[in-house]
């Protein structure tokens, strides 16, 4: 079959995998090809078992791989043969050197343009898709401006809004599309062929453009908002703890103002995901650099906060049960960073683990998706870590659950049986405000939500 359009997709993780299954499934006469330098990766994505969860990615993969959707090793055939190239690589915060902890590393980016610059036998279209700090494109279209004759680079930006678990419906029924171009001839060409793909599914209505670096500050913008409202609830859970207001309330009454809006309210163990807090020190690092001291430390804020929450959660589990954990056994109930994925990147469940361990505490770590991930999150971590997929035999015998992940199965557990089988007297730290404390404390539980009043069977 001939294919009007032949895209590349040089990184095949959470973004670039979910993404541009997307755009097959949408597009069949377009031919996807998705390249990644980690063979297990590609091996993965032509298996069963595919290396990312999404609900509903397992259906629309089966529908379009080989057909019009390949996961191949090669990528120096492919970027010969795609004019229309996505980088979807990780850009994690760097570790060393200049910016250390807050800048984005962007040696894998680099190297990505080099190579589209090295195998390149034709002019293409190379499209941002990795959320990067402003100007990266720049870089890029430095490297592939030096490219020899007449082979011409369009770099656009065209960030990636999903959220994980909700990635396919998200793809499916975006709230807009941003494409970042040039405003000159080759650049408004090049933005009209990538309008034409989305076009072929979304609204055009819902497909935005602007200059380039607006498009990649955007991206860094709406996560940087979305975790300050996280921040912003975070914030005033501690305040309700300390008097008698209610955070689902508060959150209720402030939401329903339509021009707050009643999304992003949920008050939590703080925010996770590989996105949020790798953007925000981005902001704050650019903010620095620009010598905007005052904006870089109202971002950082955000984080702080999120830290706090956090610590907070622990210095709370530490003190209500006696100020003693050690040789307690204490069941983590989820350990994604958010429900409906495996991902733990980031994860609030990974501090909590470590203080418990530190702690001398048995962790025992439970969650439907994440298992695999939390192992390699904990290894080498001293301490006793058990992981029991099944939540009922997880808790048995326990002395302490701590709801991490806001997973819909724990909201229906059974938890008569489950205080059954725990030591006396039993403890709930509901990390995400999920379950019914009140039923609980009858039950016979001391149950501890986030910015409500504790429920405690002991006398002060
Ligand atoms: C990543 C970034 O973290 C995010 O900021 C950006 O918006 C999109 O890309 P994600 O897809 O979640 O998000 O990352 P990850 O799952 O780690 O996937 C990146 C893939 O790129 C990995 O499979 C990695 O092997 C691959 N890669 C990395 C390359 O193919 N080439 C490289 O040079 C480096
Ligand atoms: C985020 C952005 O939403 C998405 O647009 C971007 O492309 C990638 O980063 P993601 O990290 O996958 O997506 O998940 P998101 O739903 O935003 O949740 C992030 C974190 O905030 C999770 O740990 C979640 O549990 C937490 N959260 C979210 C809260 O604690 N309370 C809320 O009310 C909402």
């Amino acid at each position: 079959m001939k294919f009007k359009k032949k895209i590349l997709c040089i990184g095949a993780g959470y973004v670039g995998g979910p993404s541009m299954a997307m755009i097959a499934y949408k597009c069949p006469d377009c031919r996807i090809t998705v390249v990644d330098t980690n063979p297990d990766r590609i091996d993965a994505w032509n298996s069963e078992d595919l290396p990312v969860y999404e609900p509903g990615l397992d259906k629309i993969v089966k529908i379009t791989r080989g057909k019009n959707l390949f996961f191949t090793k090669d990528i120096e055939n492919q970027i010969k043969e795609n004019d229309i190239i996505f980088v979807s690589v990780n850009t994690p915060t760097k570790t060393y050197g200049a910016g250390a902890d807050m800048a984005a590393d962007l040696q894998y980016w680099e190297k990505t343009a080099r190579q589209i610059l090295k195998h390149s036998r034709s002019s293409k279209i190379v499209i941002e898709k990795s959320t990067l700090p402003v100007k990266t494109a720049l870089a890029m279209e430095k490297i592939l401006a030096s490219a020899k004759g007449k082979i011409k680079f369009d770099v656009l930006s065209n960030p990636e809004f999903m959220a994980e678990g909700t990635a396919i419906s998200d793809l499916e029924n975006p709230d807009r599309v941003l494409i970042g171009s040039h405003e000159t001839k080759s650049g408004l060409k090049a933005r009209a062929e990538l309008i034409e793909i989305y076009a072929q599914w979304i609204p055009l209505r819902k497909i935005i453009t602007s200059n380039i670096w607006s498009s990649e500050l955007s991206k860094l913008v709406a996560n940087a908002f979305l975790a300050q409202r996280v921040s912003s609830i975070n914030s005033i859970s501690a305040l309700c703890e300390k008097t008698d207001a209610d955070i689902s309330e508060v959150a209720k009454a402030v939401g329903m103002d339509s021009r707050i809006g009643d999304k992003f309210l949920r008050a939590g163990i703080g925010f996770g995901g590989s996105c949020f807090k790798k953007d925000i020190l981005n902001l704050v690092y650019l903010c620095s650099y620009y010598g905007l001291q005052e904006v870089a430390a109202y971002w950082e804020s955000v984080v702080k906060i999120n830290e706090y929450q956090q610590e907070r959660f622990m210095a709370n589990i530490l003190n209500s049960m006696f100020s003693t954990l050690a040789g307690k056994k204490i069941c983590i109930l989820g350990f994604a960073f958010k429900a409906d994925t495996g991902d733990t990147r980031e994860s609030p469940a990974i501090y909590i683990s470590q203080k418990l361990l530190a702690e001398h505490a048995e962790v025992i770590i439970s969650d439907p998706k994440a298992l695999k991930n939390a192992a390699i999150d904990l290894d080498g971590i001293k301490g006793n870590v058990k992981y029991i997929e099944d939540p009922y035999r997880a808790v048995a015998g326990c002395h302490a659950i701590a709801i991490l992940t806001d997973w819909n199965l724990y909201r229906n557990l059974d938890f008569q049986k489950i205080y059954n089988s725990m030591v006396k007297p039993a403890f709930i730290f509901d990390g995400r405000n999920i379950i019914d404390h009140k039923k609980c404390f009858s039950i016979g539980f001391n149950v501890y939500p986030i910015g409500k009043p504790a429920l405690s069977h002991f006398k002060n």
